[in-house]
């Protein structure tokens, strides 16, 4: 079953493939009004099931008009409004939801969830962020980083802040796709060291530097995130922000980076905490394109799932 749940579990020719693909479908839309399906369609007649356990903006409005542009139909459901979590099984529910829908997207807290919804489905599922990964934000990251720059494979990422689902996702994408990547953050807020060990293990140098200036030296790519996640607890926020506070990426910070290297966020951002407004606004930055591109990225994403 061609289930989307990782970038490190997904073949690299076929992540390649996708971007493409996705790249491709983004020039056949140039002019078109958002409102209106591409010029294939190849999702007539199919369901799509998105699930969410938490909220969202961009996942939840691009799979939605990507679905629609491609032709298909949409099911936008929210956890709490299911059973999910009322005591029917996950096992369960994906094997109801795989009689009704064609494709599933699910958007959740533990990384187990998604496991076992995929386990028990007869339909691909789409990863569409857990505590631990978001592999379609880096589709999208990448797509974005490629049409501004070039070819991303030999190229340095650093990562300024938390090392969380979306750093997962970078290190997963860093040996897949042959890229290095620093991590700069303090050590409480490491990536897991499982993810770390596995995009070495692919080739890839990955660094870990406590000064955020040493490390954005000659980077290609800054890109930070929010402090403060969805799936971390409330009563964390007030020691996070002390611990990453030396990490916001700033103009100072960029200007060590140099002017090759773009910035991105997956947003939402917290304006003057990780990145201030003049980074987020400035010329370096990419991250409305980079928003804009969850839609392509996901569209080819489907389509490979569904084989068309
Ligand atoms: N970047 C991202 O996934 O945004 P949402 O939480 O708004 O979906
Ligand atoms: N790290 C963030 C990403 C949001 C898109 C979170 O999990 O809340």
């Amino acid at each position: 079953m061609p289930h989307f749940l990782d970038i490190h579990t997904t073949d690299p020719a076929q992540l390649r493939g996708i971007l493409d693909q996705a790249a491709a479908m983004k020039a056949a839309r140039a002019g078109l009004p958002k409102g209106t399906r591409d010029p294939e369609t190849p999702f007539e007649g199919q369901m799509v099931a998105l699930v969410f356990e938490k909220p969202s903006t961009r996942t939840r409005v691009s799979f939605d008009v990507g679905v629609r542009q491609l032709g298909g139909e949409t099911l936008v459901l929210s956890g709490s409004e299911m059973q999910l979590g009322h005591g029917e099984t996950i096992a369960d529910t994906a094997r109801v939801l795989s009689r009704y829908v064609d494709l599933i997207m699910l958007r959740t807290f533990q990384e187990s969830t998604l496991l076992e919804l995929a386990e028990h489905a007869s339909v691909p599922v789409i990863n569409g962020l857990t505590d631990r990964t978001h592999p379609c934000q880096i589709m999208a990251d990448i797509l974005t980083y490629e049409e501004h720059r070039g070819p991303i494979a030999g190229k340095r990422v650093v990562w300024a802040g938390d090392g969380n689902n979306v750093c997962a996702s970078f290190l997963h994408a860093a040996g897949q796709f042959g890229f290095d990547m620093t991590f700069t953050g303090p050590e409480p807020l490491d990536p897991e060291a499982e993810f770390v060990a596995a995009a070495r293990a692919a080739g890839s140098d990955i660094r870990i530097e406590r000064d955020p200036f040493k490390a954005v030296a000659g980077a290609d790519l800054v890109v930070t995130d929010t402090w403060v996640s969805m799936h971390d607890p409330a009563s964390t926020r007030e020691r996070r922000h002390n611990q990453l506070r030396p990490y916001q990426v700033n103009d100072a910070l960029m200007a060590a980076a140099g002017d090759q290297a773009v910035f991105m966020h997956c947003l939402p951002a917290h304006r003057e905490e990780e990145v201030t407004s003049s980074v987020m606004d400035g010329p370096q930055s990419v991250i409305f394109d980079e928003a804009e591109n969850r839609l392509h990225a996901q569209k080819a994403v489907m389509r490979w799932c569904l084989g068309v």
